[in-house]
């Protein structure tokens, strides 16, 4: 009984099962509710559905606790490192050390894109998002990817695939940022690592030195890490109700950038920059713009602040804020973004408005600091979270396919529309 729930519905009980996580979350397994009880469940924003079991990344929101396959993201931002992370997220376990080589080294061996698809930025506006850039691109990559259009997910090591995805995406992001800068690409290089590489692709270019800084490959080495995985956000449910279709590999992940995009997810870390130059703009009065928030003027948020699910704080944010002073202290940079971020975020949490909803900074309120600091526009913010969060989107997507009984997402729905009614024709309707 211990492991049963009882719903009454009129004058009848029925019995439900309680499965239990391995860090004893517990969930009622309602698979045979509307068989038994003809009723269905009602949740809008699945706040309370638990969609699927998963072995990836556990969080405990009421205690701030992040972990990727067990291993703690503290630990894991101070020693790993993207790639390294990236293989935790795929294969279950730490790599050993030539392991690890030998899947860095795919990262170098598949980073091109195919010569052919440089054209299809040509069809893009300089001012074009680059996340719809981005969503575009990834889907037209399964054009050169037939194998994935077969139902069964390829023999082919499905970590290569993965690595083809990221190290791709990470070309694509890059052409895309000097596509807008109307300057020629430059191409991946053999002898640079994974994030070296990708500044050097934003970044150098025939007339002009660029250096790679080691504190820039930190920060954004730790920021990686961070956004690597985190568990059954709209993204990722993005990515594994699509790929439930069978759905391939890069249709699936090409709708998560997309969920992505929105303001209300990874796309707040660049409208928590645009928030902040407003302020700036303003005056620099935070108390004003806090003032707005409580008011509901306008339905003005907080950019940065609030999670679903972390309701003590995010332990992504205490590592990206310490990170983006550390870095912008290394760089010598005074951005006067930052003392507006720290007072904003001093002065909402002694308002009882964010104490009571429970409302801290969340992974995207310092990121774009840094951003800011290493060069990258403010609307590629959301890319950059995008590429790291590959890691995680392929490893939830194998999972996804590859358990026993996996059925396609369709959720219901209550119908509140008209009951039925007879069509009219159009030369009789009042
Ligand atoms: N500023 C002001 N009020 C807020 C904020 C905010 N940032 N976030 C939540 N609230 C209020 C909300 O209005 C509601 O108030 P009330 O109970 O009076 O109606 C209460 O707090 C509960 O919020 P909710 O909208 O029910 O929370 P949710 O779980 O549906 O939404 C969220 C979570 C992240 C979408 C929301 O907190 C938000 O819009 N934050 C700002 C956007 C943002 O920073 N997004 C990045 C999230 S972290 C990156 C990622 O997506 O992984």
């Amino acid at each position: 009984m211990k492991n049963t729930a009882k719903l009454i519905i009129g004058d009848k009980e029925y019995k439900f099962p309680i499965v239990e996580g391995t860090e004893h979350e517990k969930g009622i397994d309602i698979r045979n509710l509307r068989l038994q009880t003809g009723h269905t469940t009602y949740d809008p924003g699945l706040a309370n559905t638990g969609a699927c079991e998963s072995s990836i990344t556990f969080i405990d929101g009421e205690k701030g606790i992040l972990r990727y396959r067990g291993i703690p993201i503290e630990q894991l931002a101070t020693h790993s490192t993207f790639v390294e992370t990236a293989y935790l997220l795929l294969y279950g376990n730490l790599p050993k050390k030539n392991q690890l080589k030998d899947f860095s080294s795919k990262f170098t061996l598949h980073a091109m894109i195919h010569e052919d698809m440089k054209n299809f930025f040509d069809g893009y506006p300089a001012w074009g998002h680059p996340m719809g850039i981005l969503s575009s691109m990834v889907c037209s990559l399964s054009a050169y990817y037939p194998e994935l259009e077969k139902i069964e997910i390829p023999k082919k090591d499905i970590g290569t695939i993965a690595v083809e995805l990221i190290s791709k995406v990470r070309t694509i992001a890059a052409f895309s940022y000097k596509k807008k800068m109307g300057e020629p690409f430059v191409y991946p290089r053999a002898d640079l690592k994974f994030i070296p590489n990708f500044l050097n692709m934003m970044f150098s270019s025939t007339n002009r030195d660029y250096k790679i800084e080691p504190e820039v490959v930190h920060a954004l080495q730790t920021l990686f890490i961070l956004h690597a995985d985190h568990e059954q956000n709209c993204g990722t449910s993005t990515v594994r109700i699509v790929g439930s279709s069978w759905a391939n590999l890069f249709a699936s992940i090409s709708a998560g950038i997309c969920a992505l995009w929105g303001p209300l997810h990874g796309g707040a870390n660049q409208r928590v920059t645009e928030m902040l130059e407003k302020i700036q703009r303003n005056g620099g009065n935070v108390d004003k713009f806090i003032q707005k928030i409580k008011n509901r003027d306008s339905n003005t948020k907080l950019m940065g602040f609030g999670h679903r699910v972390y309701k003590n704080h995010d332990p992504r944010a205490k590592v990206i804020k310490a990170r983006a002073t550390a870095l912008l202290e290394k760089l010598g940079v005074d951005d006067p973004l930052l003392k507006i971020a720290i007072k904003l975020e001093e002065a909402a949490l002694k308002e009882d408005f964010f104490i009571e909803r429970k409302l801290y900074p969340n992974v995207d309120f310092y990121s774009g600091i840094i951003y800011r600091a290493i060069g990258i526009p403010t609307d590629m913010a959301p890319v950059m979270f995008a590429m790291a969060r590959m890691a995680g989107w392929v490893s939830q997507w194998v999972e996804m396919r590859e358990t026993p009984g996996m059925r396609i997402s369709r959720p219901r729905q209550i119908y509140t529309g008209e009951t039925e009614r007879d069509y009219i024709p159009v030369e009789k309707r009042k």
